[in-house]
């Protein structure tokens, strides 16, 4: 059992600025589920908020809850957070620069008993040869893609059971994107991990979770099944319509948004 539960939280950071107004959201153990929305929804501070990492950016819940497999957890530091099986890949890819690919993982796994960081390094090496390739480079010289791969080669060491991923289809190619969208849904599938998206392409989302939230001005504006989300003309137009063209359709978005709220 590793499930997300999400329930009316308000996030503030420096005591005024409210960037969650009550959020809501479920992913069940083992699921995929996306969470969708433009540039500033809040999307990365509901990542914080789960990682337990809103002090460092000063940031606080204000009300309501988050529950990791039923366990209270948002008042709980990242390290505990961690310890329950929530592993959070951070928007802006944050690996290592001057360290090798090598020296990330081990870095990443350096908690782990030496045999098992041992089995768990040659699979990502299986899983992620381009990275066995450049195993021996420093990290800021990794394309964005092989960055993405080595930063979910870092989270498979530290063994989780429940992973959120904050944009990591942001600035690769579509072909890049279509890969790292295939890596996701496989290692889910294999591992059984529960799965948080967070993306503001919502085409490659659509291709892996079975279910889509959409956020906008620190709301949940849309919640739905995949196929629900691609039938709905709304969505559609602001999310799908506007990630395919490769971003949002800034002008639309601000025209229609009286509708949302
Ligand atoms: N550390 C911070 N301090 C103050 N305001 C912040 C901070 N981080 C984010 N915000 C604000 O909170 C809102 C939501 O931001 P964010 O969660 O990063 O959105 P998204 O990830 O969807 O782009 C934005 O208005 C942003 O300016
Ligand atoms: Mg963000």
């Amino acid at each position: 059992m590793a499930e997300i539960q999400v329930e009316n939280l308000k996030v503030v950071y420096r005591g005024v600025i409210l960037a969650l107004q009550g959020v809501s959201l479920r992913a069940g153990a083992g699921e995929a589920v996306a969470l969708l929305g433009p540039n500033g929804a809040g999307k990365s501070t509901l990542v914080r908020s789960l990682a337990g990492l809103l002090p460092q950016y000063d940031g606080r819940v204000l009300d309501g809850r988050i529950l990791l497999n039923g366990q209270e957890s948002h008042h709980l530091p990242a390290l505990k957070v961690a310890s329950l099986g929530l592993t959070a890949i951070l928007e802006g890819r944050p690996i290592f620069r001057y360290l090798t690919v090598v020296e990330n993982l081990r870095a990443a796994g350096h908690k782990l008993p030496p045999e098992r960081q041992k089995a768990i390094t040659e699979e990502i090496f299986t899983r992620f040869p381009r990275l066995y390739e450049r195993r021996f480079e420093q990290g800021g010289y990794l394309s964005g893609g092989e960055q993405q791969m080595l930063l979910l080669g870092m989270a498979l060491l530290t063994e989780p059971k429940i992973l959120v991923v904050d944009e990591p289809s942001l600035g690769l190619s579509p072909k890049l994107t279509e890969e790292v969208m295939r890596v996701l849904d496989e290692l889910r599938r294999d591992k059984g991990l529960t799965l948080l998206l967070v993306e503001q392409n919502a085409k490659a989302a659509f291709s892996i979770v079975e279910r889509v939230y959409v956020m906008e001005q620190g709301r949940i504006v849309f919640e739905g099944t995949s196929q629900e989300a691609q039938a709905d003309a709304d969505v559609m137009e602001f999310y799908l319509g506007g990630a395919a063209a490769g971003g949002f359709a800034e002008a639309k978005r601000y025209r229609r948004r009286k509708r949302w709220v």
